[in-house]
């Protein structure tokens, strides 16, 4: 009988790590540590459903901490890691690019040398299952046209210190790989939505907006295009590509939904005031203010997938008018969950429901 897998999550209190590991508990025997530093992007409260699972342990820790990152390798000895944790808002790192340099720069440096030191400790079978699966983005490859879509050999041309910090990573990444063996993997991904997103981002923060009768900010004049992928579907896509993708590839992960933000904007609009009408506002779709545009906002991505399909037999589930109405429904269905972020009482629940290991 084969040992079973131990999969490090790194920021799986996010929004795509929680599905992560979520997908990793309900669809594999596979041992989890979530180690995740807790910023305010991360609620413990999307991960209420696996907190009794005896497969799942959660480790305060930061990426920048050496000592703790190594620690967790020599406890908790992964098969994988799955290494999501990062600071993900673009509109944050154009006000506050440091924490981005921190974090998915020097961070994910710490991670690599953790890794290797840990890789190199492995010998027989351990050894050679290992792999550190870093999880990135698409924007590392910068803004498209109308037409063409990015692929795995698309040059890297990143715009906002987000997608910089990103792509520096990546770089980091593939060259630990190269230089010191170290079994690798990179997934770049397009715009992902669903439940648990942090609501700052477009589609949660229009969503609440629009169920409150309050504006809904559109930079520009809407048109830039954005392909989205549920959720539920990456995490599938992640853990495809760690157990079965090939050493140093990496994989390109989309939807093949190509909208408009305006026409996102629109959608939402047209299902919130079919589900919950507003006692004064008929048509939520007059709420829309074009705003000043973000700095630096690249217009399009596309993806195309096609050879990570191909190669892996993976495809997404969700439609992008199902998964829409799926992650509505969910924001408007857990109040309780909002709530804690918003009052902050999310903190004191975790003290209550967690002695940090
Ligand atoms: P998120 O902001 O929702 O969550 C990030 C998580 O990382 C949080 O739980 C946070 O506490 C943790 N974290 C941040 N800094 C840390 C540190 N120093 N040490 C330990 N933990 C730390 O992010 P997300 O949207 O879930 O994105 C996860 C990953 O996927 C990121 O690497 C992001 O670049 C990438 N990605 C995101 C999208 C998207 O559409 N959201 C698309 C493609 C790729
Ligand atoms: O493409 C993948 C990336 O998608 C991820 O790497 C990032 O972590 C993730 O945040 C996301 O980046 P975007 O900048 O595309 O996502 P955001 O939700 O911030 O914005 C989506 C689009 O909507 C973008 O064109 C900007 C626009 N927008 C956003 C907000 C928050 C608005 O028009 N109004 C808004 O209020």
């Amino acid at each position: 009988m084969t040992a079973p897998q131990r999969v490090l999550v790194t920021g799986g209190a996010g929004f795509i790590g929680s599905s992560v590991v979520r997908h990793l508990l309900a669809d594999s025997q596979a041992k989890v540590l979530n180690f995740d530093s807790l910023t305010y992007a991360a609620n413990l409260k999307s991960l209420e459903s696996c907190s009794n699972d005896a497969r799942y342990r959660f480790q305060r820790g930061d990426i920048r901490d050496l000592a703790a990152v190594k620690e967790a390798f020599r406890s908790f000895r992964p098969t994988h890691v799955l290494h999501l944790a990062a600071e993900s808002h673009v509109d944050r790192s154009l006000t506050g690019p440091q924490a981005f340099i921190e974090t998915n720069v020097v961070g994910t440096g710490i991670m690599l040398q953790a890794a290797r030191d840990y890789f190199d400790s492995l010998s027989g079978e351990e050894k050679s299952a290992f792999r550190f699966l870093h999880v990135s983005t698409d924007e590392v490859f910068g803004s498209l046209e109308d037409d063409g879509m990015f692929t795995p050999t698309t040059p890297y041309d990143p715009s906002s210190p987000y997608s910089a910090s990103k792509a520096a990573s990546d770089h980091l990444v593939r060259a630990w790989g190269r230089s010191f063996g170290l079994p690798i993997l990179i997934t770049n991904c397009s715009n992902n939505y669903g439940p648990c997103q942090f609501p700052e981002k477009l589609i949660p923060l229009m969503i609440l907006n629009a169920k409150e009768g309050i504006a809904l900010p559109v930079y520009g004049k809407g048109d830039n295009v954005r392909d989205w992928l549920y959720v539920e579907d990456h995490a599938r896509a992640i853990w495809s590509v760690a157990q079965k993708g090939r050493l140093g590839a990496t994989y390109l992960i989309g939807g093949e939904e190509e909208r408009t933000n305006l026409s996102v904007v629109h959608t939402i609009c047209d299902i919130l005031d079919e589900e919950v009408p507003h006692a004064d506002i008929k048509d939520r779709k007059s709420l829309v203010e074009f705003v000043t545009d973000r700095p630096g906002h690249d217009f399009r991505y596309a993806i195309d997938c096609s050879a990570t399909q191909k190669e892996l037999g993976w495809s997404p589930l969700e439609s992008f008018e199902t998964g829409l109405r799926r992650t509505i429904l969910w924001y408007l269905n857990n109040d309780p969950w909002l709530e804690s972020i918003r009052s902050g009482s999310y903190r004191a629940w975790m003290e209550e429901n967690y002695a940090w290991r």
